[in-house]
């Protein structure tokens, strides 16, 4: 509700100067400089604004493209998450450049455009990625900073573990000494019961050679399926924009202005040789009038994977062929800009289901939607507190499998999974209509060490014209293996003694997957992402000949700028990547203070 008071000051023209506002738009606001502009109040930008404003004699600007997360009811509760992208009002409505191994689809390529970024339109699962994500971290960038000890006081920081929404004993479902319980993201373990959980568990006990129990897998080894944790708190979403940017906007020394598109860095001259970026242009829409803030310290780009590498070509910085192709001149030749684009292939697997548990009767008799939503008004319970699962895990190839004698083990560890299995109570085959009838569990899995990468650039110098995205995705034959593996580790975990009263069969091109030719033809046809790019203005070593950021997340080979989001991890996470996300935030936002 801070938000609203701060609205209802601005509207009645009663908000002092001297106090952090909320700006509805440019048109509003006119000051010219702060000591850091933020571009992008999503995930990490937001703990970032949060952080610095600790200290009240720091000034921080928040710019935001999209709107604000208030009162968005379809962000706050949680099973309305995938109604939020793609190609709505709260989406950059990306679509990827035709992919050949996905029989030359293309496919949407959903981005948070709101306060709180994508971690506003998220589907909440919260994990913080493998130990060996974090030690190939700290490896591949020559900084121990960023290895998995280091992480953990970010992660108590970042961290306040709360009871589920039905106020089930937990006992048993999580490990409390890998979470923290004093930080400002809420999470919480699933708050509503499924008819999926007991058989879920049960096959854990069948099969549990291959598919082992995990208690908790927050504490570096993710191998194994278990409970879900979300970033769900008493019942609703818990973002950067509501854990982080709320609070810090009591603070008088932070100013956020939404509907603010960033369409330009401005070279303001020259420090130690090296060109620097002070100054930033921003408009509310094509056309509108374009003005200019500048920061005394740093611009921090926080503009997520996409958006980030996009400002910095559109800016001067990137590799000149693809600038001069875009009539952009350049300042600093840097060929990594966009490259390296690593995220995780999705495919999901529907069986139809007997009784009626699923939440697919709830999405389709509006009596039972109107009795939740009473509900969920009501005191924050019942199935729509629920998250897009419940369980789920990650496994590994056996050691000996063929693709090995090829292939170098891709996993970040001995420990870190090559492909993701997600259980969820309803249908949730992405493009695809639930059909009108039928309860339904889709078996979700993910490839998790993919050896492709992909790339995006500008297309034009237009600011506003979308990206080329290429995700390439499934372009090496690993890549295919993990995902043809993960399709029949699924059947093998349906046939448990557990799921024989429940399930009736594959559904779909599903039920048409009995040869590896037909599962390879059958990823091809409905393999997707689930919307995790990292990597596309990675972090390398100081001094090394690729890359975008040093280790402390400096710009290479100019001043003024830091990127602080998802696009300087160089590999992607055994994790969704929000967690992870946050914890380069809180890092990001220590780092910059240490130079203050
Ligand atoms: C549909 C979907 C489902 C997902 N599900 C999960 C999940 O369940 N669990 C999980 O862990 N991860 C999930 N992810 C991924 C995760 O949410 C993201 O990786 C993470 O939130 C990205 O954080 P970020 O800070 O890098 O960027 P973002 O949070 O996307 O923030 C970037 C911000 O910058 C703004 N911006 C961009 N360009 C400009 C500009 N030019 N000017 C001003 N502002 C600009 C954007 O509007 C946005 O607010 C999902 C992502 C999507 C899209
Ligand atoms: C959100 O709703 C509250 C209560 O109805 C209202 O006071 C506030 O102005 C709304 N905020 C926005 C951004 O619409
Ligand atoms: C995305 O598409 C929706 C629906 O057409 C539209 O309302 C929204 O403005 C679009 N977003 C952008 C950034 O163009
Ligand atoms: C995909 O498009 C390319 C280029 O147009 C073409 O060569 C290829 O045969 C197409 N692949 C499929 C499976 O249609
Ligand atoms: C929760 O369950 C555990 C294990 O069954 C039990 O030891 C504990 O007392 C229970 N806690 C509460 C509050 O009931
Ligand atoms: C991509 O990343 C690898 C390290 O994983 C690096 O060797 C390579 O140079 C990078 N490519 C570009 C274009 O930055
Ligand atoms: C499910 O079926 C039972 C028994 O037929 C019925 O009592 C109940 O109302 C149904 N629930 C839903 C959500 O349709
Ligand atoms: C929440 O409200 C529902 C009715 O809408 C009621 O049945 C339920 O008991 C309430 N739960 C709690 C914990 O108050
Ligand atoms: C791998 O080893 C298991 C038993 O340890 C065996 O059943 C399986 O056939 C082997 N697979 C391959 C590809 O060699």
């Amino acid at each position: 509700m801070v938000l609203s008071t701060k609205l209802l000051l601005l509207i009645t023209g009663l908000a002092p100067p001297a106090l952090g506002a909320l700006f509805n738009g440019p048109s509003q606001f006119s000051k010219r400089s702060y000591d850091y502009v933020i571009v992008g109040g999503g995930t990490a930008g937001n703990v970032v604004a949060s952080r610095l404003t600790e200290d009240p004699r720091i000034s921080v600007l928040v710019l935001e493209a999209g709107i604000s997360h208030e009162n968005v009811t379809d962000s706050e509760i949680p099973l309305f998450c995938a109604s939020l992208t793609p190609n709505t009002r709260y989406d950059w409505n990306y679509t990827t450049v035709a992919q050949p191994q996905y029989n030359n689809r293309t496919i949407p390529y959903a981005r948070g455009r709101m306060l709180g970024g994508s971690s506003s339109v998220n589907y909440n699962v919260f994990m913080r990625g493998s130990s060996g994500d974090w030690n190939r971290y700290a490896d591949v960038t020559s900084d121990a900073g960023w290895n998995w000890a280091n992480m953990q006081k970010y992660i108590l920081r970042n961290e306040q573990i709360t009871p589920p929404a039905d106020g089930h004993n937990t006992s048993g479902q999580y490990i409390p000494s890998h979470h923290g319980t004093s930080g400002n993201l809420r999470i919480s373990l699933p708050g509503y019961p499924t008819p999926l959980d007991s058989r879920v568990l049960a096959t854990l006990e069948e099969q549990k050679n291959e598919f082992p129990f995990n208690p908790d897998m927050g504490g570096g080894d993710v191998l194994g399926i278990g409970w879900m944790p979300s970033s769900i708190g008493h019942g609703q979403r818990s973002s950067s924009a509501t854990a982080f940017l709320e609070p810090a906007l009591r603070r008088r020394n932070l100013d956020v202005v939404i509907n603010a598109h960033v369409t330009r860095l401005l070279r303001t001259g020259t420090v130690r040789g090296r060109p620097s970026f002070h100054c930033l242009e921003f408009t509310e829409r094509p056309g509108a009038r374009v003005q200019s803030v500048c920061a005394t310290k740093e611009i921090v780009l926080s503009a997520g994977s996409v958006s980030t590498p996009i400002l910095l070509q559109r800016s001067g910085y990137g590799d000149r062929n693809q600038l001069r192709a875009a009539g952009i001149q350049t300042i600093v030749h840097n060929p990594s800009v966009g490259r390296n684009l690593s995220d995780h292939p999705l495919l999901t697997n529907a069986f139809t289901v007997k009784g009626n548990g699923s939440f697919d009767e709830l999405f389709r008799d509006q009596t039972l939607m109107d009795a939740a939503l009473g509900q969920w008004n009501a005191n924050r319970t019942g199935p729509l507190v629920s998250g897009v699962a419940s369980q789920l895990g990650w496994l590994r190839l056996p050691n000996n499998a063929s693709i090995f004698k090829d292939f170098e083990d891709p996993a970040s560890g001995p420990r870190s999974a090559h492909w993701e299995i997600i259980l969820n109570n309803f249908w949730a085959v992405p493009g695809i209509p639930r059909p009108d009838t039928g309860n339904f569990v889709t078996i979700t899995t993910a490839l998790i060490s993919p050896t492709s990468r992909g790339y995006l650039t500008i297309s034009s110098a237009d600011p506003f014209a979308a990206p080329i995205i290429d995700p390439n995705f499934l372009s090496s034959r690993f890549d295919f293996f993990v995902l043809i593996e993960a399709v029949k580790a699924v059947k093998r975990f349906a046939s448990g003694k557990a799921w024989a009263d429940y399930i009736d069969g594959p559904y779909g091109d599903f039920a048409r997957t009995n040869t590896d030719e037909e599962i390879e033809a059958y990823v091809r046809a409905n393999a997707a992402s689930i919307y995790h790019p990292v990597g596309t203005a990675s972090m390398s070593p100081r001094g090394a000949s690729w890359g975008v950021v040093d280790p402390d997340l400096k710009v290479k080979g100019v001043e003024g700028l830091r990127i602080v989001d998802g696009s300087v991890l160089p590999y992607v996470t055994n994790a969704p990547t929000q967690g992870p996300i946050y914890l380069v935030g809180e890092r990001g936002a220590d780092l910059i203070k240490a130079d203050q």
